[in-house]
C-alpha cells in the first residue's frame, strides 16, 4: 500500500457518549464530555493548524498555533485545550486569527534552520506543514541575534539523533516519554528562550534512563527527534501493517519502506494490542533480517563434523524425506518426530504438526511453550476449562489492584508495561510477588504498596497463604462462588488449614505475615483485582500448581469475568500462545482437544486421509531421553535453539548427537544447528505471510514486507517434506491454511486472512456467537462450565542450596535482548548489553571476596560457566540472578533437569549454585561428576 498515514485528531478521544452539541465553522458536532475543540473540528474535517498537540498526549496547549474565537467568549483561546460545552459556536478562521498564527509561525521559523529542502524531515514535518498551512510567506526578523542554530546534535543513540538546532521546545517528546512510556527521563530545562530538552541530568540520550522506545521521536514533530535510518536512506514512500515478531504482547507496526528497503517501523495506532506505542526491539532492532550471518541456502552434511555442503531446495527435502523414512523403516515409526517454533506463525506451526501427524504417523511432536508456558495451558484449563489468559490488556485500564507474580514487564513486556504503569500513575494499587525488586517495585511515579520477596520455589506457598487470609477472614465473595464455582468446600478447607497461613509459611517464604496479610486483603478489597504473571510463575516444579493457586484466588473473590480482573499470563514468545492453539502437543489436536477423544481425531482423520494414534507422543524431554536410549533417532526442527534454551544443556546436545538426523529449520546457523544433519534455511517475520496470537488472544496479521530471501515460505517447506515422504500437503497459500485452521478447530471458526483484514485483529474464541472474537474470557460461566477450585499442597523442590552450592541461581530477561539473542544480538541493541552477568547481593560478594566487574565461576551439580559479576541488591541475600541471552555464557549449562510435575517445563527458576573468583571453584565442585566446563572459560 501506499504510505499509511493516520489521521491525528489533536486531542486524546474521551470515554463516554457523545452528548455535547457544538457548532465549528457552521459544521454541527456532538462529542462526548471533555473532548477538546481541536478534536472535535478535526473530527468533522475542519483541521485548526497546531505545532504542540497530538491525539496520544495530553493537550499541553504551548505553541498558540490552534487558537479560534469563541461566540460569546473572550480572546482567543487555544482549541486544544478548551473544552467542548454544550450550545457552543467556534470560528476557526478570520484575519484576527490568521495573522496571530502568522506571527507565531514567524517566531518558530526565525529560529529555524532553514534547510527544508535538504533536511531528512523534508515531506514529514509538522513545522514545515503549518508554515504552509497558516500561509507565511515571509520572516521578518533576521537571523543574527541570539539563536538555537548551532546547538549540538546528540547521536548517543544508535537508533535516534537529537538535532536541538531544529527543536521548537514543544515539549512533545517530554509529554511522550511520561505519558506514553512511563519513563520520565526527558525535562525541558531553562526557561522562555533558554529552554531545551534535555535527558537526565543533562546527559546524552544513551547515559539517560531513556529505554529507546522511540515514542518521543514519533511525537516529535519537527526533525529533531528522528530516526537515523530514515537520515540515511531517506523518507519511506509506503507501508505493509504486519506485526513485531519478538514478545508477546504483539504490537501492530506499519513497516515503512522506501522501494524495497525497509527504513523504519512505526508503531500503528489502530494496533489492538499496542494502540500506536512500542518498545526498542520491535522499533529498531530489525536489522538481523539482513544480516549476513543469515543462512539464505539449504545445506547437508552425513556427520556433524563434516563441513556444510550447499545444495538446492529439491535435494534438501529429497534428502530429508528419504533420512525420515529410512531411519523409520530400521527403528519403526515413533523413533522420528518434530519440534514446532512459538517464533513461527500459526499456519507454519500448524503444518508441522500435521506432517508429524499424518507424515511421520505418530504424535512425537512437542512444542519449545514446553520449557515456558506449558503450566499455563494446564492449569487454566483445569479451573476454567480454557489454556488462555482470561483478558485484553485494555482491561488493566479498569484495574484497581495490579498484582504481578514472577513477571518483570518493563523488561519482558515493555508495551504492556507502559499500559500498566499509567493506570498505577492514575491510582491503581501494586502488589509484586518475586524474589528479586524488578523496576515496579519502585519507578518514577510508580511504587509497589507491596513487594513479596519471596524466596526462589515458594510461589506456592504464598499464593495458599494468600488465599488463607481471604478465606479465613472471610474476604471472598462468596456470590460468586456459589453460583459460578464448584469444590470450594473442599478447597476451603484444605487452605483454611493453619499449615497454610502466612505466619506458618514465613520462614519457608521468606515473607513477613504482616505483609503478606496486607497484601491479601488489598487483593481482595479490589474492587478489581487483576494477576499478571510470567515465566517466574511457571518455570518451577510447581509450575501448575501455582497456575491453579492463582486461579483459586480470583475465583475465590470473584475476580474472573469482567473488566480489570482475571488471571494473566504475560506470554513470552511472540507466538506461544499460538503454537499451543496449533496443537503442537503431543497429546493434543489444534484447540487443546486431546488425541484419546474419537470425535476429535475424526475430524482431521477424515480430512488428512489418514489414522492418528489415540495415544500421546514423545515430550521434548521424553525425546532426549529415548535419544540416549537409542529408540528415537530423528528430530526436525523448526526454528528452536534447543541447545542453547533447553535445560541442562550437556543432555540436550548428548542427545542431539545421539541422533541419526537431526533437521534444523531456522534463520541462523544456532547453537542447535552444530548438532545438525539437514539445515532449512527460515525466513524472518518481514517475509512471512501469516498470523501470530499474542498474550491476550488476539491473533494478528503478519504480512509479507518483502519477498523471501531463501524463495521459499517457511510452510511450503513443510509441506514438500511431508509430500517427498508419499503424503500429499499442499496449499495455495497461508489463507488456506487458516481456512483449514477455521474449519477444523471450533474456537477459531470464524477466523480467516480476509475478516482478519477487515477488522485488524480477533481474539479467540471467533464463532458464531462470537464472529468478532472475545476481549473477556469466562464473562458469565466458565467454559468448562463451573469453574473448579483444585487445592494446591505447597510440596518443596527437590533442589535445595547445599553446603556445596549454598546459593540459589534464577534468571530472566532484560529489555534490549530477546530470549537467547539470535535476532538482538545481530543488531544495534548490544549496545545496551554485550553480555549476560550474575547479579550478586553484596553480603555473598564479600564473603566470597568479590567485586563488580570480576569474572566469577557460577557452578551447580549439573555444569560450569563463567561470567561477570555485577554486585547488586535486587535480590536477597543467597540468590544470585542472570539472564540468558549470550550462548557464550550458557547460563542453561548450569539449570537442572528438574521439571514441573504437570508438564516437564523445566525449572529455570531455581538452580542451587556455588559462585566464586574464576578459577577457584572449590575442587569438590569442579570434581562433581557432570560438571563440564564450557564457554566462557
Ligand atoms: S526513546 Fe522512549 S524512553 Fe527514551 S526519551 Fe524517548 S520516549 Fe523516553
Ligand atoms: S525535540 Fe521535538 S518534540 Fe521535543 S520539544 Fe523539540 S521539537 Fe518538540
Ligand atoms: S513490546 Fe513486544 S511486541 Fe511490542 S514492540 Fe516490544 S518486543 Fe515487539
Ligand atoms: S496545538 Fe494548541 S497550543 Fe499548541
Amino acid at each position: 500500500m501506499t504510505l499509511l498515514k493516520e489521521p491525528d485528531l489533536g486531542t486524546p478521544a474521551m470515554p463516554g457518549d457523545a452528548t455535547v452539541a457544538v457548532e465549528i465553522d457552521g459544521l454541527a458536532v456532538t462529542v462526548p464530555p471533555g473532548t477538546s475543540v481541536l478534536r472535535a473540528a478535526a473530527m468533522v474535517g475542519v483541521e485548526i493548524p497546531k505545532l504542540c498537540a497530538t491525539d496520544s498526549l495530553d493537550a499541553f496547549g504551548s505553541c498558540r498555533l490552534c487558537l479560534v474565537e469563541v461566540e460569546g467568549g473572550k480572546g482567543t483561546p487555544a482549541s486544544c485545550t478548551t473544552p467542548c460545552a454544550d450550545g457552543m459556536k467556534v470560528r476557526t478562521q478570520s484575519p484576527k486569527l490568521e495573522k496571530l498564527r502568522r506571527g507565531v509561525m514567524e517566531l518558530y521559523i526565525s529560529d529555524h534552520p532553514l534547510d527544508c529542502l535538504t533536511c531528512s524531515a523534508n515531506g514529514d514535518c509538522e513545522l514545515q506543514d503549518m508554515a504552509g498551512v497558516v500561509g507565511l510567506r515571509e520572516v521578518r526578523y533576521g537571523f543574527e541575534g541570539e539563536n538555537h542554530l548551532d546547538a549540538p546534535t546528540d547521536s548517543s543513540n544508535p537508533y535516534f539523533d537529537f538535532d536541538a538546532s531544529k527543536c521548537i521546545a514543544c515539549s512533545r517528546c517530554v509529554r511522550a516519554c511520561d505519558e506514553v512510556q512511563g519513563t520520565f527521563a526527558l525535562t525541558i530545562s531553562g526557561r522562555g528562550f533558554d529552554s531545551t530538552v534535555s535527558a537526565g541530568m543533562d546527559e546524552s540520550f544513551l547515559a539517560s534512563d531513556c529505554v529507546s522506545c522511540g515514542a518521543c521521536v514519533q511525537a516529535c514533530p519537527t526533525a529533531t527527534l528522528q530516526e537515523r535510518s530514515v537520515v540515511e536512506l531517506g523518507m519511506p514512500t509506503r507501508s505493509v501493517l504486519t506485526t513485531c515478531a519478538y514478545c508477546g504482547v504483539g504490537c501492530s507496526f506499519k513497516a515503512e519502506l522506501r522501494g524495497d528497503q525497509l527504513v523504519r517501523m512505526v508503531p500503528y495506532k489502530d494496533g489492538g494490542a499496542n494502540e500506536g506505542h512500542s518498545c526498542v526491539k520491535g522499533r529498531f532492532a530489525f536489522g538481523y533480517a539482513s544480516h549476513p550471518d543469515r543462512v539464505l541456502s539449504p545445506m547437508v552434511r552425513d556427520r556433524i563434523t563434516d563441513p556444510w555442503c550447499e545444495v538446492s531446495w529439491d535435494e534438501a527435502i529429497t534428502h530429508t524425506a528419504t533420512r525420515l523414512r529410512e531411519i523409520q523403516a530400521e527403528h519403526g515409526p515413533g523413533s522420528i518426530g518434530g519440534i514446532t517454533s512459538s517464533r513461527c506463525t500459526n499456519e507454519e506451526v500448524y503444518v508441522v504438526q500435521k506432517m508429524v501427524r499424518a507424515a511421520f504417523g505418530n504424535n512425537n511432536v512437542d512444542t519449545c511453550a514446553r520449557v515456558c508456558h506449558s503450566p499455563t495451558g494446564y492449569g487454566l484449563k483445569q479451573t476454567f476449562g480454557t489454556s488462555a489468559g482470561t483478558q485484553d490488556f485494555a482491561s488493566v485500564d479498569a484495574a484497581d489492584v495490579i498484582v504481578v507474580i514472577g513477571a518483570n514487564p518493563t523488561d519482558g513486556h515493555p508495551v504492556f508495561a507502559s499500559r500498566m504503569k499509567r493506570r498505577l500513575r492514575q491510582g491503581a494499587r501494586l502488589v509484586v510477588v518475586d524474589p528479586r525488586r524488578i523496576d515496579l517495585v519502585r519507578s518514577p511515579h510508580v511504587e509497589a504498596a507491596h513487594h513479596l520477596q519471596l524466596a526462589p520455589g515458594t510461589n506456592v506457598a504464598v499464593i495458599n497463604a494468600m488465599a488463607h487470609v481471604v478465606v479465613t477472614e472471610g474476604l471472598g465473595d462468596t456470590d460468586f462462588v456459589a453460583q459460578r464455582c464448584e469444590g470450594y468446600e473442599e478447597w476451603a478447607e484444605f487452605i483454611a488449614r493453619e499449615e497454610n497461613s502466612p505466619e506458618a509459611l514465613a520462614e519457608i517464604t521468606g515473607v513477613p505475615a504482616a505483609e503478606l496479610r496486607a497484601a491479601a486483603r488489598l487483593y481482595a478489597a479490589g474492587p478489581n483485582s487483576a494477576i499478571y504473571y510470567g515465566l517466574g510463575v511457571t518455570e518451577h516444579s510447581q509450575g501448575s500448581t501455582m497456575v491453579m493457586g492463582m486461579a483459586n484466588l480470583a475465583m475465590a473473590t470473584g475476580n474472573i469475568g469482567r473488566d480489570g480482573v482475571g488471571v494473566n499470563p504475560l506470554r513470552g514468545q511472540n507466538n506461544v500462545q499460538g503454537s499451543c492453539d496449533m496443537g503442537s502437543f503431543p497429546h493434543e489436536l489444534p484447540g487443546y482437544r486431546h488425541v484419546s477423544d474419537d470425535n476429535v481425531r475424526a475430524v482431521y482423520e477424515q480430512l488428512w486421509g489418514i489414522p492418528i494414534l489415540p495415544e500421546p507422543g514423545l515430550r521434548i524431554p521424553n525425546m532426549f531421553d529415548a535419544a540416549l536410549d537409542g529408540t528415537f533417532r530423528a528430530l526436525y526442527v523448526q526454528g528452536e535453539d534447543l541447545a542453547q534454551s533447553d535445560p541442562n544443556t550437556q543432555h540436550v546436545t548428548a542427545a542431539l548427537s545421539a541422533m541419526d538426523l537431526v533437521v534444523v529449520q531456522d534463520l541462523f546457523l544456532n547453537e542447535t544447528a552444530k548438532y545438525a544433519h539437514v539445515f532449512l534455511p527460515g525466513t524472518s517475520f518481514l517475509e512471512k505471510d501469516g498470523t501470530f496470537t499474542n498474550a491476550e488472544r488476539r491473533i494478528n496479521r503478519v504480512r509479507p514486507v518483502m519477498t523471501a530471501r531463501t524463495g521459499k515460505q517457511e510452510w511450503q517447506i513443510v509441506c514438500e517434506v511431508a509430500q517427498a515422504m508419499g503424503y500429499p500437503m499442499r496449499y495455495d497459500d497461508a489463507a488456506a491454511i487458516m481456512d483449514e485452521i477455521a474449519l477444523t478447530t471450533p474456537t477459531f471458526a470464524g477466523v480467516s486472512f480476509a475478516h482478519l483484514d477487515e477488522v485488524g485483529s480477533i481474539q479467540w474464541p471467533c464463532t458464531a456467537a462470537a464472529p468478532d472474537g472475545t476481549r473477556i474470557m469466562h464473562e458469565s460461566g466458565f467454559t468448562r462450565g463451573k469453574g473448579a477450585f483444585i487445592p494446591t499442597a505447597y510440596v518443596p523442590t527437590k533442589e535445595r542450596s547445599t553446603r556445596k552450592y549454598p546459593l540459589i541461581l534464577t534468571t530472566g530477561r532484560i529489555l534490549s535482548q530477546y530470549n537467547v539473542g539470535a535476532q538482538t544480538r545481530r543488531t544495534a541493541n548490544v549496545v545496551w548489553h554485550e553480555e549476560d552477568v550474575l547479579e550478586v547481593h553484596p553480603h555473598d560478594a564479600e564473603v566470597r571476596g568479590i567485586t563488580d566487574g570480576d569474572l566469577v565461576d557460577l557452578a551447580s551439580r549439573v555444569g560450569r560457566t563463567s561470567l561477570r559479576a555485577r554486585i547488586s541488591d535486587r535480590q536477597p541475600v543467597g540468590v544470585v540472578y542472570t539472564t540468558f541471552h549470550h550462548p557464550v555464557t550458557g547460563a542453561n549449562v548450569v539449570t537442572t533437569e528438574h521439571s514441573d510435575w504437570a508438564t516437564n517445563c523445566p525449572e529455570y527458576k531455581v538452580t542451587a549454585v556455588q559462585v566464586a573468583l574464576h578459577r577457584s571453584v572449590p575442587a569438590a565442585a569442579a570434581a562433581d561428576p557432570g560438571a563440564v566446563l564450557v564457554a566462557g572459560e
